[in-house]
């Protein structure tokens, strides 16, 4: 998720790039760097870390006109400056987002060239230096590359002795902005609204050559194209949105994407899977620590990794831990989940471990985070920037890497097989089907927004999700929401229970399905009104007036079904009630208090 900002104008160049990029750190990114030309010479300056540490590297008023920057998320090479961009080979600077699958075949091709990175882009940028010696024309150089690039590419090209800026693009985005006083190329709105609000889309195999003043840009056989102008009619704020109406709707919508970019790092294939959770089989005993949605997940983590791992784990909020005393095992691990990396009782019980001589391992999503930096180990989640305060991808995400734990342990107890991974790599496709249909979710919003107690029941791994639904329903929307382990609600709770109070029932665990359905009968009987959430047709229609069908899949992989259901509820309830959806009040994104 690499993010491009050029430009090419009357202005000077490296403020508009830092700004572009600024606006683009939403994409996620470990390194940022920047090329301009000065005297006719290209200066590249870049560094690890966030884009404050390349820009106290700049002079911002630098007499220069041209120039590319790029935001790194690495994919081919660790994060470090010699791998971030933009590369440069010969008389080429680049910077690429997107992948090159046959770096490797081209790289055989170029035996005069030595490389500086482990990257794939450093060996395009020799790929088309030796082009263009050969061909002297950047025009023909731009014909051949896109029949030669196998993968996906956004290239910003500055050629030595040049004043133009070359884009290329192939299944990653670019558009190319134009204003009075300059061109821009960019890998989203955002980067450049500050200038303009006029851009071309660049479609896949075009090309376009930028200069101060005019903007070329050449169709899939290399003709002129002349393209319809876009014009993005709204603020810096709704493009950023992307046509959704709030961020935290966006993110429930990017969970397929973010979750396949997270099971496929862990699970490219067999190998990987197995040298990424080494070691993990030698615990005996696991406690998982978190706060809000992060313990949530703890708690359907332990479901799984107990019925799988067959190893003792505890769940605990990370303000109740810190504060307890424990009893260790030899082989005991701590798991701390955490989205931000900074949430102040979640590092205190990290430093605490520590001071213990426990061993650590993190699942965050914030590259280079306090927690992530102490841990012993780190699993990075890639739910990318989430920026709505309720977390839903970050959630489902790190459910999925407890789960993969789950059924590492499970593969080597031998309770699972190898092909249990080819559930991960469905289940994206099952979700985005899933999501693409909300009628009933919105109908069941408009009966319950404005009850004041909404109850979800659950038992097992439902009871868990359960917690994580009712947080969710009342963090955003202001209704009192509880959840309830569906056999203790009889203890108490149900007295609460009158006609048209909502309850929401999630039965997806076939082991425990009957002894939920007896429980939902009981509040069906003190007149609830009842919904159901479940991956198994119930025959009796007595017991709910509106149901939600999930796919059946494995327990590893349904959780995030069923939650992405409650996430589109919590949202929707709280748009009908005029809530500040993304922002709601008392409410901090990162807990960095305890
Ligand atoms: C805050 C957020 C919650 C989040 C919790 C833990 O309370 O509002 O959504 O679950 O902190 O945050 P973390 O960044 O550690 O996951």
């Amino acid at each position: 998720m690499c993010g491009i900002v050029g430009y090419i104008g009357k202005d000077k160049c490296i403020p508009i790039i830092i700004n572009g990029l600024e606006a683009l750190e939403y994409r996620g990114y470990d390194s940022a760097g920047i090329a301009y030309v000065l005297n006719n010479k290209v200066v590249i300056e870049k560094e690890q870390g966030r884009i404050d540490n390349l820009k106290k590297k700049l002079n911002l008023l630098e007499d220069s006109y041209l120039g590319i920057g790029h935001t790194r998320w690495a994919t081919h090479g660790k994060p470090c400056k010699e791998n971030s961009h933009p590369h440069q080979v010969g008389n080429i600077t680049l910077v690429h987002n997107g992948i090159i699958e046959n770096y490797k075949e081209l790289k055989n091709e170029l035996a005069e060239y030595t490389f500086k990175s482990d990257t794939d882009t450093e060996v395009v940028a020799a790929y088309i230096d030796k082009l263009c010696k050969e061909k002297k024309d950047m025009l023909e150089v731009l014909k051949i590359l896109k029949d030669k690039l196998i993968g996906s590419y956004a290239l910003g090209i500055i050629v030595d002795g040049l004043d133009k800026l070359f884009a290329i693009r192939k299944d990653s985005p670019l558009i190319i902005g134009v204003s009075e006083k300059g061109n821009f190329i960019a890998s989203d709105v955002p980067a450049i609204l500050k200038y303009t609000n006029m851009y071309y889309l660049l479609l896949n195999d075009e090309f376009a050559v930028l200069d101060y003043d005019d903007v070329i840009i050449y169709d899939s056989d290399g003709c002129v194209s002349t393209k319809n102008i876009e014009v993005f009619d709204g603020t810096f704020e709704a493009a950023m949105k992307n046509g959704y109406d709030h961020f935290m709707l966006k993110e429930i919508y990017e969970q397929p994407k973010v979750i396949s970019d997270t099971v496929n790092e862990y699970i490219k294939d067999k190998k990987t899977f197995l040298e990424k959770m080494k070691g993990l089989e030698k615990y005996t005993a696991i406690d998982i620590v978190g706060c809000g949605s992060a313990y949530h997940v703890g708690l359907v983590g332990k479901s799984l990794i107990t019925e799988y791992g067959k190893v003792l784990v505890n769940v605990d909020i990370a303000s109740e831990y810190r504060y307890t005393n424990h009893i260790y095992s030899k082989k005991h691990l701590i798991i701390l989940i955490s989205q931000s990396g900074e949430t102040a009782d979640t590092l205190a019980v990290l430093r605490k471990a520590k001071k213990e001589h426990i061993d650590t391992l993190a699942i965050v999503n914030v590259v280079g985070s306090s927690i992530a930096r102490e841990a012993d180990k780190v699993f990075y989640i890639k739910a990318g920037p989430e920026i709505a305060v309720a977390t839903t991808k970050a959630y489902s995400c790190q459910l999925m890497l407890l789960s993969l734990i789950a059924a590492y342990l499970g593969i080597k107890n031998k309770i699972l097989k190898d092909d249990v991974l080819e559930e991960y790599r469905k289940v994206s496709n099952l979700l985005s089907d899933s999501l693409s249909d909300t009628k009933i979710i919105e109908r069941i919003a408009n009966r319950i927004y404005k009850n004041k107690d909404i109850f979800f029941l659950g038992r097992k791994i439902d009871y868990a999700l359960a917690m994580e639904a009712s947080l969710k329903l009342k963090e955003v929307s202001y209704l009192h929401s509880e959840a309830y382990a569906a056999g203790e609600l009889k203890h108490g709770t149900i007295s609460l229970i009158e006609h048209n109070t909502p309850v929401i029932s999630i039965v997806t665990d076939d082991s425990i399905r009957l002894k939920t359905l007896s429980n939902i009968k009981e509040v069906c009987a003190r007149g609830a009104f009842s919904i159901i959430i479940t991956n198994k047709d119930i025959d009796d229609k007595e017991m709910y007036e509106e149901i939600i069908m999930v796919p059946k899949v494995t327990d590893l992989v349904s959780s995030v079904l069923v939650i992405s259901k409650c996430q589109l509820l919590a949202y929707y309830v709280a748009k009908l009630n005029g809530c500040d959806i993304d922002k709601p009040r008392n409410l901090a994104k990162s807990v960095t208090v305890e």
